[in-house]
């Protein structure tokens, strides 16, 4: 009876300790640096995949390889970023990299002309934007990361 009941607390045990693991993020090096980098777009941007975008910005966990513009709880896309929706922008690495460097630049190229935008932020630094990148890369369709 004792065994048969402590076979059974160890096996109740495996279990949660299964699931914890399976609910663990583990990131290659490189979204690990991203991670950190996350924290300046955090200030607007939600990355945790459940919850609902922000008044201040779309929630972007899923954004990588999805088109532009397309988050129906954020209704404050610009100008910009509607016009390159309307174009079907998809955010590739090479989009992410020149959109972060300088968002009205990058909408003004995508749209052919000068436009509103609504991202008042850049990060210059090239290795930060390739470690964003490889973040939103890693963490796309993995609620445990955020
Ligand atoms: C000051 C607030 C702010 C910060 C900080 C910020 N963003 Fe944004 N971001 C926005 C807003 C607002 C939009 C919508 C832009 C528009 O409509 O023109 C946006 C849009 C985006 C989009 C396109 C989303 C979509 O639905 O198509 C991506 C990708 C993005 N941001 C990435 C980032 C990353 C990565 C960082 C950090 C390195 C960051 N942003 C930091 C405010 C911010």
């Amino acid at each position: 009876m004792f065994v048969k009941s402590l076979v059974a607390g160890m096996a109740v045990a495996l279990i949660a300790a299964g699931s914890a693991l399976a609910a663990e993020c583990s990131l290659p090096p490189d979204a690990q640096a991203g991670k950190t980098v996350s924290n300046q777009c955090k200030s607007c941007h939600e990355f945790q995949a459940d919850k609902p975008s922000r008044p201040t910005a779309p929630n972007i966990h899923d954004i990588y390889g999805e088109k532009a513009g397309q988050r129906k709880d954020f209704p404050k896309y610009s100008e910009g970023m509607q016009g390159a929706a309307a174009k079907g922008l998809v955010w590739t690495d090479a989009n992410i990299m020149e959109y972060l460097a300088d968002p009205k630049a990058f909408l003004a190229k995508v749209n052919g002309k000068d436009v509103k935008h609504a991202m008042f932020f850049n990060l210059k630094d090239e290795q930060k934007r390739k470690d964003i990148i490889a973040f939103l890369k890693a963490i796309k369709g993995k609620p445990e990361c955020n």
